[in-house]
Protein backbone atom coordinates (compact mmCIF):
# COMPACT_ATOMS: atom_id res chain seq x y z
CA UNK A 1 0.00 0.00 0.00
CA UNK A 2 0.90 3.28 -0.15
CA UNK A 3 1.90 5.88 2.17
CA UNK A 4 -0.54 9.03 1.66
CA UNK A 5 -1.70 11.24 4.64
CA UNK A 6 -2.11 14.46 2.67
CA UNK A 7 -4.45 13.75 0.27
CA UNK A 8 -7.87 14.54 2.06
CA UNK A 9 -10.60 12.84 3.11
CA UNK A 10 -13.01 13.63 5.69
CA UNK A 11 -12.69 9.93 7.06
CA UNK A 12 -10.06 7.07 6.71
CA UNK A 13 -11.88 3.99 8.46
CA UNK A 14 -9.74 0.60 8.24
CA UNK A 15 -11.83 -2.74 8.56
CA UNK A 16 -9.79 -5.91 9.28
CA UNK A 17 -12.72 -8.86 9.39
CA UNK A 18 -14.30 -6.51 6.40
CA UNK A 19 -15.56 -9.70 4.80
CA UNK A 20 -17.73 -11.49 7.14
CA UNK A 21 -21.28 -10.77 7.95
CA UNK A 22 -20.55 -7.93 10.45
CA UNK A 23 -17.77 -6.63 8.51
CA UNK A 24 -19.61 -6.53 5.37
CA UNK A 25 -22.57 -4.14 6.92
CA UNK A 26 -19.82 -1.85 8.81
CA UNK A 27 -18.62 -1.01 5.21
CA UNK A 28 -22.33 -0.50 4.37
CA UNK A 29 -22.78 1.91 7.21
CA UNK A 30 -19.33 3.25 6.56
CA UNK A 31 -19.35 4.16 2.82
CA UNK A 32 -19.64 7.36 2.01
CA UNK A 33 -18.34 10.00 0.05
CA UNK A 34 -15.29 11.94 1.35
CA UNK A 35 -14.44 8.51 3.10
CA UNK A 36 -11.40 6.25 2.69
CA UNK A 37 -11.92 2.52 3.43
CA UNK A 38 -9.27 0.33 4.08
CA UNK A 39 -10.53 -3.17 4.33
CA UNK A 40 -8.79 -6.32 4.84
CA UNK A 41 -10.04 -9.71 4.88
CA UNK A 42 -9.06 -12.93 3.44
CA UNK A 43 -11.44 -14.01 0.60
CA UNK A 44 -10.30 -11.74 -2.29
CA UNK A 45 -14.07 -12.47 -3.89
CA UNK A 46 -15.77 -10.95 -1.16
CA UNK A 47 -13.29 -8.16 -0.81
CA UNK A 48 -13.94 -7.10 -4.96
CA UNK A 49 -18.01 -6.97 -3.79
CA UNK A 50 -17.13 -4.72 -0.97
CA UNK A 51 -15.54 -2.55 -2.82
CA UNK A 52 -17.98 -2.07 -5.75
CA UNK A 53 -20.39 -1.57 -2.97
CA UNK A 54 -18.58 0.74 -1.55
CA UNK A 55 -17.57 2.67 -4.50
CA UNK A 56 -20.90 2.64 -5.58
CA UNK A 57 -21.48 4.72 -2.44
CA UNK A 58 -18.42 7.31 -3.22
CA UNK A 59 -16.34 5.79 -1.13
CA UNK A 60 -11.99 5.37 -1.97
CA UNK A 61 -11.00 1.73 -0.88
CA UNK A 62 -7.96 -0.23 -0.50
CA UNK A 63 -8.41 -3.66 -0.16
CA UNK A 64 -5.64 -6.24 1.19
CA UNK A 65 -6.04 -10.14 1.53
CA UNK A 66 -3.80 -11.71 4.03
CA UNK A 67 -4.60 -14.25 7.04
CA UNK A 68 -4.17 -12.69 10.02
CA UNK A 69 -1.33 -15.26 11.41
CA UNK A 70 0.42 -13.95 8.71
CA UNK A 71 1.99 -11.68 11.42
CA UNK A 72 4.47 -9.88 8.84
CA UNK A 73 1.40 -9.22 6.48
CA UNK A 74 -0.80 -8.39 9.52
CA UNK A 75 1.48 -5.96 11.22
CA UNK A 76 2.25 -4.31 7.23
CA UNK A 77 -1.39 -3.26 6.94
CA UNK A 78 -1.66 -1.89 10.79
CA UNK A 79 1.24 0.35 10.16
CA UNK A 80 0.40 1.26 6.75
CA UNK A 81 -3.00 2.33 8.07
CA UNK A 82 -1.72 4.29 10.82
CA UNK A 83 0.94 6.16 8.34
CA UNK A 84 -1.93 6.84 6.17
CA UNK A 85 -4.02 8.62 8.74
CA UNK A 86 -6.66 6.30 9.27
CA UNK A 87 -9.15 7.95 12.23
CA UNK A 88 -11.09 4.44 12.98
CA UNK A 89 -9.58 0.98 13.02
CA UNK A 90 -11.85 -1.87 13.26
CA UNK A 91 -10.77 -5.26 14.27
CA UNK A 92 -13.50 -7.41 13.86
CA UNK A 93 -11.81 -10.81 12.58
CA UNK A 94 -12.96 -13.57 14.74
CA UNK A 95 -13.30 -17.39 14.71
CA UNK A 96 -15.56 -19.85 16.62
CA UNK A 97 -15.88 -23.20 17.27
CA UNK A 98 -17.41 -25.02 20.65
CA UNK A 99 -17.50 -28.19 23.14
CA UNK A 100 -17.44 -31.54 21.68
CA UNK A 101 -20.42 -33.67 22.34
CA UNK A 102 -19.43 -37.87 22.39
CA UNK A 103 -22.77 -39.69 22.70
CA UNK A 104 -22.23 -42.97 24.62
CA UNK A 105 -22.99 -46.36 22.84
CA UNK A 106 -25.72 -48.01 25.31
CA UNK A 107 -29.09 -46.84 25.10
CA UNK A 108 -28.93 -44.82 28.32
CA UNK A 109 -28.26 -41.28 26.42
CA UNK A 110 -25.92 -39.07 28.18
CA UNK A 111 -23.64 -36.77 26.18
CA UNK A 112 -20.08 -35.66 27.61
CA UNK A 113 -19.43 -32.91 26.65
CA UNK A 114 -15.49 -32.23 25.87
CA UNK A 115 -13.73 -28.38 25.92
CA UNK A 116 -13.25 -27.49 22.05
CA UNK A 117 -10.61 -29.76 20.42
CA UNK A 118 -7.44 -28.19 20.87
CA UNK A 119 -6.80 -27.27 17.66
CA UNK A 120 -9.86 -25.21 17.40
CA UNK A 121 -8.59 -23.62 20.65
CA UNK A 122 -5.46 -22.59 19.53
CA UNK A 123 -6.92 -21.14 16.56
CA UNK A 124 -9.47 -18.97 18.76
CA UNK A 125 -6.72 -17.75 20.76
CA UNK A 126 -4.41 -17.19 17.89
CA UNK A 127 -7.21 -15.30 15.89
CA UNK A 128 -9.44 -13.36 17.88
CA UNK A 129 -6.86 -12.52 20.34
CA UNK A 130 -3.28 -12.65 19.18
CA UNK A 131 -4.17 -11.42 15.91
CA UNK A 132 -6.32 -8.30 16.88
CA UNK A 133 -4.39 -7.88 20.19
CA UNK A 134 -0.82 -7.15 17.99
CA UNK A 135 -2.87 -5.46 15.16
CA UNK A 136 -3.85 -3.16 17.43
CA UNK A 137 -0.53 -2.69 18.95
CA UNK A 138 1.10 -2.22 16.10
CA UNK A 139 -1.29 0.48 14.86
CA UNK A 140 -0.89 2.40 17.78
CA UNK A 141 3.11 2.15 17.51
CA UNK A 142 3.46 3.14 14.37
CA UNK A 143 0.51 5.96 15.03
CA UNK A 144 2.36 7.30 17.92
CA UNK A 145 6.13 7.75 16.05
CA UNK A 146 4.08 8.89 12.85
CA UNK A 147 2.69 11.70 15.01
CA UNK A 148 5.86 12.33 16.82
CA UNK A 149 7.55 12.36 13.14
CA UNK A 150 4.93 14.83 12.30
CA UNK A 151 3.89 12.72 9.12
CA UNK A 152 0.24 12.63 10.20
CA UNK A 153 -2.11 15.36 11.63
CA UNK A 154 -2.83 15.33 14.99
CA UNK A 155 -6.93 13.92 15.04
CA UNK A 156 -8.79 11.84 17.39
CA UNK A 157 -8.52 8.23 16.59
CA UNK A 158 -10.71 5.51 17.74
CA UNK A 159 -10.02 2.12 17.59
CA UNK A 160 -12.36 -0.60 18.14
CA UNK A 161 -12.24 -4.41 19.13
CA UNK A 162 -14.98 -6.80 18.46
CA UNK A 163 -15.53 -8.99 21.10
CA UNK A 164 -18.68 -10.86 22.01
CA UNK A 165 -20.89 -10.77 25.04
CA UNK A 166 -18.65 -14.14 25.85
CA UNK A 167 -16.08 -12.08 26.92
CA UNK A 168 -18.91 -11.04 29.82
CA UNK A 169 -19.53 -14.14 31.47
CA UNK A 170 -17.78 -17.53 30.52
CA UNK A 171 -20.23 -19.65 28.20
CA UNK A 172 -19.66 -22.85 29.12
CA UNK A 173 -20.54 -23.93 25.55
CA UNK A 174 -17.38 -22.39 24.12
CA UNK A 175 -14.64 -22.05 26.77
CA UNK A 176 -11.86 -20.78 23.94
CA UNK A 177 -13.68 -18.58 22.46
CA UNK A 178 -14.78 -16.82 25.61
CA UNK A 179 -11.39 -16.30 26.74
CA UNK A 180 -10.23 -15.29 23.31
CA UNK A 181 -13.04 -12.36 23.25
CA UNK A 182 -12.45 -11.65 27.00
CA UNK A 183 -8.24 -10.99 26.37
CA UNK A 184 -9.50 -7.95 24.08
CA UNK A 185 -11.44 -6.67 26.98
CA UNK A 186 -8.29 -6.35 28.86
CA UNK A 187 -5.89 -5.14 26.62
CA UNK A 188 -8.40 -2.68 25.38
CA UNK A 189 -9.12 -1.37 29.05
CA UNK A 190 -5.04 -0.95 29.31
CA UNK A 191 -4.11 0.57 26.08
CA UNK A 192 -7.36 3.13 27.15
CA UNK A 193 -5.68 3.99 29.85
CA UNK A 194 -1.80 4.01 28.60
CA UNK A 195 -3.52 6.43 25.67
CA UNK A 196 -5.16 8.70 28.13
CA UNK A 197 -4.65 12.24 26.89
CA UNK A 198 -3.29 11.19 23.71
CA UNK A 199 -6.57 11.59 21.22
CA UNK A 200 -6.82 7.77 20.89
CA UNK A 201 -10.05 6.39 22.68
CA UNK A 202 -10.68 2.09 22.44
CA UNK A 203 -13.97 1.04 22.13
CA UNK A 204 -14.56 -2.89 23.14
CA UNK A 205 -18.14 -4.07 21.31
CA UNK A 206 -19.89 -7.10 22.99
CA UNK A 207 -22.24 -8.35 20.62
CA UNK A 208 -25.22 -10.80 21.04
CA UNK A 209 -26.34 -13.15 18.39
CA UNK A 210 -25.90 -11.49 14.98
CA UNK A 211 -27.25 -12.67 11.90
CA UNK A 212 -23.71 -14.22 9.70
CA UNK A 213 -21.90 -17.15 8.56
CA UNK A 214 -21.03 -17.57 11.97
CA UNK A 215 -23.96 -17.78 13.71
CA UNK A 216 -25.37 -19.62 11.30
CA UNK A 217 -23.19 -22.52 12.12
CA UNK A 218 -24.59 -22.00 15.69
CA UNK A 219 -27.28 -25.50 17.09
CA UNK A 220 -29.44 -24.00 19.54
CA UNK A 221 -31.50 -20.91 20.48
CA UNK A 222 -30.17 -17.78 19.56
CA UNK A 223 -32.42 -15.16 21.75
CA UNK A 224 -32.27 -11.74 20.35
CA UNK A 225 -30.96 -12.44 17.50
CA UNK A 226 -30.31 -9.21 15.44
CA UNK A 227 -29.49 -8.62 12.03
CA UNK A 228 -26.10 -7.19 10.84
CA UNK A 229 -27.28 -4.44 9.19
CA UNK A 230 -29.19 -3.17 12.62
CA UNK A 231 -25.92 -4.74 14.84
CA UNK A 232 -23.32 -2.78 12.53
CA UNK A 233 -25.20 0.84 13.08
CA UNK A 234 -25.21 0.20 17.00
CA UNK A 235 -21.77 -0.63 16.57
CA UNK A 236 -20.97 2.55 14.25
CA UNK A 237 -22.81 4.88 16.90
CA UNK A 238 -20.82 3.51 20.05
CA UNK A 239 -17.66 3.66 17.89
CA UNK A 240 -18.32 7.11 16.42
CA UNK A 241 -19.38 8.25 20.22
CA UNK A 242 -16.26 7.29 21.32
CA UNK A 243 -18.08 4.74 24.00
CA UNK A 244 -15.27 2.76 25.98
CA UNK A 245 -17.66 -0.60 25.91
CA UNK A 246 -20.58 -1.21 24.26
CA UNK A 247 -23.09 -4.71 24.90
CA UNK A 248 -26.12 -5.52 23.06
CA UNK A 249 -28.77 -6.19 22.87
CA UNK A 250 -29.23 -4.50 26.35
CA UNK A 251 -31.74 -7.21 27.54
CA UNK A 252 -28.97 -9.85 27.37
CA UNK A 253 -26.18 -7.13 28.67
CA UNK A 254 -28.25 -7.24 31.50
CA UNK A 255 -29.34 -10.46 32.17
CA UNK A 256 -25.29 -11.39 31.99
CA UNK A 257 -24.83 -8.60 35.19
CA UNK A 258 -27.15 -9.55 37.14
CA UNK A 259 -25.76 -13.51 36.69
CA UNK A 260 -22.54 -11.95 38.58
CA UNK A 261 -25.35 -12.15 41.36
CA UNK A 262 -26.58 -15.69 41.37
CA UNK A 263 -25.53 -17.86 43.11
CA UNK A 264 -23.09 -20.09 41.53
CA UNK A 265 -25.82 -23.35 42.39
CA UNK A 266 -28.37 -21.37 40.23
CA UNK A 267 -26.49 -19.79 37.24
CA UNK A 268 -27.27 -22.63 34.84
CA UNK A 269 -30.92 -22.18 35.09
CA UNK A 270 -29.85 -18.98 33.10
CA UNK A 271 -27.29 -19.87 30.95
CA UNK A 272 -28.81 -23.23 29.85
CA UNK A 273 -31.05 -21.12 27.78
CA UNK A 274 -27.88 -20.28 25.82
CA UNK A 275 -26.33 -23.50 25.17
CA UNK A 276 -25.21 -23.94 21.77
CA UNK A 277 -22.70 -25.80 19.71
CA UNK A 278 -21.03 -24.40 16.55
CA UNK A 279 -20.98 -26.47 13.62
CA UNK A 280 -17.10 -26.92 12.45
CA UNK A 281 -16.50 -24.28 9.84
CA UNK A 282 -14.35 -25.01 7.16
CA UNK A 283 -10.90 -25.40 8.86
CA UNK A 284 -12.17 -27.34 11.79
CA UNK A 285 -13.03 -30.12 8.74
CA UNK A 286 -9.24 -29.98 7.64
CA UNK A 287 -10.85 -28.08 4.33
CA UNK A 288 -8.61 -25.13 4.15
CA UNK A 289 -9.87 -21.75 4.75
CA UNK A 290 -6.22 -21.19 6.08
CA UNK A 291 -3.39 -19.20 4.81
CA UNK A 292 -4.13 -20.91 1.78
CA UNK A 293 -7.16 -19.25 0.99
CA UNK A 294 -5.14 -16.21 0.43
CA UNK A 295 -2.08 -17.45 -1.61
CA UNK A 296 -4.47 -19.82 -3.77
CA UNK A 297 -8.02 -18.59 -3.23
CA UNK A 298 -10.67 -20.63 -1.40
CA UNK A 299 -14.37 -20.91 -2.48
CA UNK A 300 -14.13 -19.99 -5.84
CA UNK A 301 -11.89 -17.10 -5.16
CA UNK A 302 -9.12 -16.89 -7.44
CA UNK A 303 -6.92 -15.20 -4.54
CA UNK A 304 -5.53 -13.19 -7.81
CA UNK A 305 -4.89 -9.65 -5.81
CA UNK A 306 -3.02 -9.28 -2.84
CA UNK A 307 -4.38 -6.01 -2.24
CA UNK A 308 -5.33 -2.73 -4.44
CA UNK A 309 -6.70 0.81 -3.87
CA UNK A 310 -9.67 1.99 -6.09
CA UNK A 311 -11.71 4.76 -6.26
CA UNK A 312 -15.19 5.53 -8.90
CA UNK A 313 -14.50 3.45 -11.80
CA UNK A 314 -10.49 3.22 -11.71
CA UNK A 315 -9.33 0.74 -9.88
CA UNK A 316 -4.75 0.67 -9.27
CA UNK A 317 -2.88 -2.53 -9.21
CA UNK A 318 -0.89 -4.10 -6.93
CA UNK A 319 1.87 -2.24 -8.36
CA UNK A 320 0.40 0.85 -8.41
CA UNK A 321 -0.26 0.53 -4.73
CA UNK A 322 3.31 -0.50 -3.85
CA UNK A 323 4.53 2.46 -5.95
CA UNK A 324 2.45 4.68 -4.21
CA UNK A 325 -0.94 6.02 -5.63
CA UNK A 326 -1.39 9.55 -4.87
CA UNK A 327 -4.91 10.53 -4.48
N1 LIG B 1 -22.27 -13.40 14.62
C1 LIG B 1 -22.39 -13.34 15.92
O1 LIG B 1 -23.41 -13.77 16.49
C2 LIG B 1 -21.29 -12.72 16.75
C3 LIG B 1 -21.57 -12.44 18.09
C4 LIG B 1 -20.58 -11.85 18.86
C5 LIG B 1 -19.36 -11.54 18.30
N2 LIG B 1 -19.12 -11.83 17.00
C6 LIG B 1 -17.80 -11.48 16.46
O2 LIG B 1 -17.98 -10.60 15.37
C7 LIG B 1 -16.87 -10.73 14.47
C8 LIG B 1 -17.40 -10.91 13.05
O3 LIG B 1 -18.09 -12.16 13.02
P1 LIG B 1 -19.21 -12.53 11.96
O4 LIG B 1 -20.39 -12.95 12.74
O5 LIG B 1 -19.35 -11.48 10.94
O6 LIG B 1 -18.56 -13.86 11.37
P2 LIG B 1 -18.08 -14.25 9.90
O7 LIG B 1 -19.13 -13.89 8.91
O8 LIG B 1 -17.65 -15.66 10.02
O9 LIG B 1 -16.80 -13.30 9.65
C9 LIG B 1 -15.55 -13.56 10.24
C10 LIG B 1 -14.54 -12.57 9.69
O10 LIG B 1 -13.26 -12.87 10.27
C11 LIG B 1 -12.32 -13.06 9.22
N3 LIG B 1 -11.32 -14.06 9.60
C12 LIG B 1 -11.51 -15.24 10.20
N4 LIG B 1 -10.35 -15.88 10.35
C13 LIG B 1 -9.41 -15.07 9.82
C14 LIG B 1 -8.00 -15.19 9.67
N5 LIG B 1 -7.32 -16.26 10.10
N6 LIG B 1 -7.33 -14.18 9.07
C15 LIG B 1 -8.00 -13.09 8.63
N7 LIG B 1 -9.32 -12.92 8.75
C16 LIG B 1 -10.02 -13.92 9.34
C17 LIG B 1 -13.14 -13.55 8.04
O11 LIG B 1 -12.42 -13.34 6.84
P3 LIG B 1 -12.73 -14.24 5.52
O12 LIG B 1 -14.21 -14.46 5.51
O13 LIG B 1 -12.25 -13.39 4.38
O14 LIG B 1 -11.97 -15.51 5.70
C18 LIG B 1 -14.36 -12.66 8.18
O15 LIG B 1 -14.08 -11.38 7.66
C19 LIG B 1 -16.06 -11.93 14.98
O16 LIG B 1 -14.94 -11.45 15.70
C20 LIG B 1 -17.02 -12.65 15.89
O17 LIG B 1 -16.35 -13.38 16.89
C21 LIG B 1 -20.06 -12.41 16.20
Amino acid sequence: MTTDATQHQDRIVAVCGATGGIGEALVDVYAAPGTELLLAGRRTKALERLETVAQAKGATVCTAAFDLRDRAALVAWCEEAARRGADTLILGAGVSASVEGIERDSGDVETLWLPEKNDDLLRELDVNATGNILAANAFVRALLLARREGVVPLKHVQIAFVASLAALTGLPGSPGYSASKAALRTYGEALRRLLRGKDVGVTVLFPGYVESDMSRRYQGSKPWLMSAEKAARLMKRAIDGGKREYAFPKILAVGIALLKLVPASLEHLFLNGFFFTVEPDRESRGEGGTKACVEKGCEGDPGEKASACSRGNSSATENDVDRGVSR
